[in-house]
């Protein structure tokens, strides 16, 4: 008989973090610039952030430490090309020894090329929406994949492409900051999908490492009488079918998700966090989270069954799952929720391969600055000291088991 609460042999259990969201000091980078703007949406401006770019090493053996085995990170466009066509040798030996203590640590490194940063001389070209984009995404994606790609255990082209014409184009929420320029975010979701294609070529040229995109997919819910319309969440929808297109060509899927999003005959019923609001106060209710998103964590089931669907035979990684709250308990009732999830489509013979929290530590949630708390493990703000919180402990009893108790 098959033990339903067991994980299958080799299922990766781990955290993801992005460099922007914790290194610190990414002064090259298009969001540094966004971050300090007179007129921005920011709450704070990033600073020091986690101080990871310094403390890799304890961050990683923390993480080993409670029993997990995968670590999710990204690698910074802005530190690695400066300056257009000037590669940086002692920042790709930096994420060389990123990669190596993983490495040390019997933690499989999976590397995301690009986490919504770009480098600032690039945004200043033209961004996501310069036709220039497909190319210098190949070329970089190429030249860190040359230096990195022996370490590298599974690498990610581009983080959840499908909202970086809407949050950039349409929203204001992200650099360049547009509000309705339709024309720019729709030839940003072009350069997108041909910068997936290109970069993800680049890298398996280089070595023969497993390569895909992560997407968001938060579980989209029409009630009776509501008919598809054109609200923000929906069209992202409708671009992750392209990408999942595109992804039965690569070698996994990444898959992330938080919620779901009811539409009812008047439109959507929770919009999630309201953009339009920035300054509103963060509260967790019982039933939503610091982000104002339903708590919801069987919207992962839907992610990846819907994964599953568009891509048959592509392994699936959960590559990002979490709650923002202040009450450690109901992040584990989250984790615990989300991982049953997980193992119902394993039962229905889903290849799905990892679950990655997100995130490793509480970080710099963009716009929103610091007050989200997603983490596994706290930051001191003034110290940098690592707090774990007793969630830690709990996922890394699941991988040590390999099973929910
Ligand atoms: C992103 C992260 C972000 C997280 C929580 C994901 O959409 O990849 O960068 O911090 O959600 O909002």
């Amino acid at each position: 008989m098959i033990d339903t609460n067991r994980f299958p042999e080799g299922f990766l259990f781990g955290a993801a973090v992005s460099a922007h969201q914790v290194e610190g000091g990414n002064v090259n980078s298009d969001w540094w610039w966004w971050e300090h703007l007179e007129s921005t949406p920011c709450h704070e401006p990033s600073g020091d952030a986690c101080d990871f770019y310094h403390r890799y090493r304890e961050d990683i053996s923390l993480l080993a430490g409670f029993g997990l085995n995968a670590f999710r990170f990204s690698i910074e466009w802005a530190r690695i090309e400066p300056a257009e066509g000037e590669f940086s040798r002692a920042a790709l030996e930096h994420y060389r020894r990123v990669l190596e203590a993983c490495r040390e640590q019997r933690v499989m490194p999976i590397v995301t090329f690009h986490h919504f940063t770009l480098p600032r001389w690039l945004q200043d070209a033209g961004g996501l929406a310069s036709e220039r984009f497909p190319a210098l995404f190949e070329r970089y994606c190429d030249r860190a994949a040359a230096a990195l790609g022996d370490l590298i255990g599974c690498a990610c082209t581009i983080n959840e492409p499908q909202g970086l014409g809407s949050s950039g184009y349409l929203l204001g929420i992200n650099p360049p900051g547009h509000t309705d320029d339709r024309e720019g975010a729709q030839r940003a979701v072009d350069n997108l999908l041909e910068a997936h294609r290109a970069g993800a070529a680049a890298i398996r040229s280089r070595y023969s490492i497993p390569v895909g995109v992560t997407l968001a997919m938060p579980d989209i819910q029409y009630e009776d009488g509501a008919q598809p319309g054109s609200s923000s969440l929906e069209v992202e929808s409708r671009v992750n079918d392209w990408f999942l297109e595109l992804a039965r060509k690569d070698d996994f899927i990444g898959v992330q998700t938080y919620t779901r999003f009811r539409i009812g005959p008047d439109g959507p019923r929770s919009s999630g966090y309201d953009w339009s609001d920035l300054t509103r106060e963060m509260t967790e209710t019982d039933l939503t989270t610091q982000m104002g998103y339903e708590d919801y964590p069987q919207a992962l089931g839907a992610a990846i069954r819907r994964a599953a669907k568009s891509c048959p035979g592509i392994p699936i990684l959960v590559t990002e799952s979490g709650i923002a709250t202040a009450h450690d308990e109901r992040r584990i009732a989250y984790m615990d929720a989300a991982l049953r999830e997980v193992q119902a489509c394993l039962s229905e013979g889903i290849d799905v391969r990892s679950y990655l929290y997100w995130s490793w530590l509480d970080n710099f949630e963009w716009a929103l600055g610091y007050a989200p708390t997603f983490g596994l493990v706290g930051v001191d703000r003034q110290t940098f000291a690592r707090q774990p919180k007793p969630s830690a402990a709990w996922l890394g009893n699941v991988a040590r088991n390999q099973a929910l108790t």
